[in-house]
């Protein structure tokens, strides 16, 4: 019977549980990140990174999107490992700044140098850049009044990057829901997931090139919405190639869900975005965003967690890096 209570049975149970609970938590353990990581190390790493990246944004009202497009654009090539920090090497090494999603678009590169600098002063050989994108991620979010999260931490960098695995898996702003929904499940993440973290696009900026065809050809947009984006972004690739407009119209440098009301009323730049809302699986969830912020900031912060979560090099894994733009020499 199964509630054998014999001393024998009862004995080898509780060295098999006893065994099973060891192995359990050194798997938690071994491999995961902690939002304690740096206590001890690296104390003052959050106020260096917070005030590092206030300063940017000071500078430059478009830092605080930049810096969370590099985290996801950091996450979903080899995992959280800093690879797309890593610089070309004319000759000897080709990275992932150059891969077509990232090139001429991709931002805040200076920005993470600066912070890296700045947490080296404090705490020598300590930090990953990888962690310093996460955070960074998670301030540029708060200081455009987005919500807040604890960090988790304890990625190691990358000695690789890859230039293919960029162009693969990045998505394209020509994407349909299928291929954006099954490029995030590809990384572990849900349709959900997608849905609440395409919700950063309440802010930053498009280039002409990357909407030029949802506001020149695609009917699942505003009519007037689309004549207005034309006059700053010609139909002819060229000149407005780099022209920029907010992805969010209503309120581009604020962190808020109203992006989701730009999706239903068809006022978007993408047409990966507007496939969120276009008669699909999603259609219910962007509604749902689009009328209770506090529903897309709960999703949207455990949406960024997973994806922080993306195979990071951990324990003895990769290195830390002295300089974020290249592999330590030895
Ligand atoms: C769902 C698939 C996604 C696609 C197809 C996509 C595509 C794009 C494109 C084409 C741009 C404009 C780039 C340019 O023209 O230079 C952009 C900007 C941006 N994306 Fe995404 N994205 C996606 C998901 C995400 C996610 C998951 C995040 C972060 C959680 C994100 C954050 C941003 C931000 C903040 C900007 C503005 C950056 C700036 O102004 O510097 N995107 N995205
Ligand atoms: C300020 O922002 C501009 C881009 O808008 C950049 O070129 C410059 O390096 C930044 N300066 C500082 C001190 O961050
Ligand atoms: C619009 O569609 C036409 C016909 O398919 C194509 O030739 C053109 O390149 C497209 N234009 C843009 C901006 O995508």
């Amino acid at each position: 019977m199964a509630s054998s209570t014999s001393s024998s049975t009862c004995h080898c149970c509780s060295l098999l549980i006893a065994s099973c609970l060891f192995l359990l938590s050194s798997t938690l353990v071994y491999g995961q990140l902690t939002t304690s990581f740096y206590a001890s190390s690296c104390p003052a790493l959050e106020s260096v990174v917070r005030s590092t990246v206030a300063q940017a944004m000071a500078n430059d009202t478009r830092m605080g999107a930049s810096l969370i497009r590099l985290f996801f654009h950091d996450c979903f090539v080899q995992g959280c490992d800093a690879s797309i920090l890593l610089d070309d090497v004319p000759g000897s090494f080709v990275g992932e700044k150059t891969a077509f999603p990232n090139a001429n678009s991709v931002r805040g590169y200076d920005v993470i140098n600066s912070i890296k600098t700045a947490v080296e002063a404090n705490c020598p050989g300590v930090v990953s850049c990888a962690d310093i994108v996460a955070l960074a991620a998670r301030d540029g979010t708060v200081l455009l009044g987005g919500p807040s999260w604890a960090v988790q931490l304890g990625r190691r960098d990358s000695t690789t990057a890859s230039q293919s695995l960029a162009n693969s898996d990045l998505p394209s702003p020509a994407s349909d829901l299928k291929t954006l929904i099954n490029a995030f499940g590809k990384k572990g993440l849900s349709a959900r997931d997608m849905t609440a973290l395409s919700g950063a696009h309440t802010v930053g900026f498009a280039r002409c090139q990357s909407f030029r065809a949802h506001i020149y050809n695609d009917t699942d947009i505003d009519p007037a919405f689309a004549a207005a984006q034309q006059g700053g972004c010609s139909f002819t690739p060229g000149a407005t190639d780099g022209s920029l407009a907010p992805l969010d119209e209503r309120s581009g440098l604020a962190f808020d869900n109203a992006y989701y009301a730009d999706l239903v009323a068809r006022r978007v730049l993408l047409h990966s975005d507007q496939e969120l809302y276009n008669g699909g699986s999603q259609d219910a969830l962007v509604s749902k965003y689009s009328s209770n912020s506090a529903s897309f900031f709960s999703d949207f912060v455990a949406a960024m967690i997973k994806m922080g979560n993306i195979s990071p090099l951990t324990g003895t894994a990769g290195q830390i890096r002295a300089s974020c733009g290249v592999v330590n020499s030895s």
